[in-house]
C-alpha cells in the first residue's frame, strides 16, 4: 500500500507544533536552571575558601546570613541600601538611587554573574564592616538569599 501523502503531510504538521508546545513549555525552565548551577559552583567555591580559613567549618546557615545582612556597624547595615527584604527594591543610602532587589526568586539576574558578585561583595563589605567579607560571610549570605521564596 502507498500512503497517502496528504495523510502524512498533516502527522508531520502535528508532529512540529507538538514540537513547537513542548519548546515553549520547557524554555523558561533552562535560565532557573543555569541560574542554579551558578549559585551552587559560586557556593562551592565560597565552602572550599571558608574550610582553608576555618578547619572547624561544616556548611553555611541561611539564619547567620539573614543576621548579618541585618548586623549594623556603626550606623550601616546591608539593609540600609537593601531594605530589610531582600525581595524589596532598595534605595542607596547615600545616592537615593534604587537597587532592584537581591533575592533571585524577585531578580532573576542576581548571583548569575559571579564575578559582578564579587566585585559588589568586595565594595559593599568594605563600606559596611570596613574589611572584605570571609567566606563564611558570603557564603552565609548567598545560602539566605537563595532560600528567600
Ligand atoms: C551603600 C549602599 C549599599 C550597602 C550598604 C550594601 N550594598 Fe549591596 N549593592 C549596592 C549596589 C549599588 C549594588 C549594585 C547595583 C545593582 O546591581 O543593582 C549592590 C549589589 C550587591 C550584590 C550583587 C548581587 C548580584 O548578583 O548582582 C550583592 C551580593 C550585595 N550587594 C550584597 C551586599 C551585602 C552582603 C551588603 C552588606 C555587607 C551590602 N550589599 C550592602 C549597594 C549597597
Amino acid at each position: 500500500m502507498v500512503a497517502n501523502p496528504m495523510k502524512k503531510e498533516v502527522a508531520m504538521t502535528r508532529i512540529s507544533s507538538l514540537l513547537a508546545v513542548a519548546a515553549i513549555l520547557v524554555a523558561p525552565s533552562f535560565p532557573a536552571q543555569a541560574q542554579t548551577g551558578i549559585s551552587a559552583a559560586l557556593l562551592d567555591s565560597y565552602r572550599n575558601a571558608a574550610r582553608q580559613e576555618d578547619s572547624g567549618f561544616r556548611d553555611f546557615s541561611a539564619r547567620r546570613g539573614e543576621a548579618f545582612f541585618h548586623a549594623k556597624n556603626g550606623d550601616l547595615s546591608c539593609a540600609s541600601c537593601h531594605t530589610d527584604s531582600p525581595k524589596q527594591t532598595g534605595r542607596h543610602a547615600k545616592t537615593g538611587k534604587a537597587i532592584e532587589a537581591l533575592a533571585p526568586v524577585a531578580n532573576a539576574r542576581r548571583l548569575s554573574d559571579p564575578a559582578k558578585v564579587e566585585k559588589w561583595f568586595k565594595r559593599n563589605c568594605n563600606d559596611v564592616l570596613q574589611r572584605p567579607c570571609t567566606a563564611r560571610e558570603k557564603g552565609d549570605f548567598v545560602t539566605w538569599l537563595i532560600s528567600a521564596q
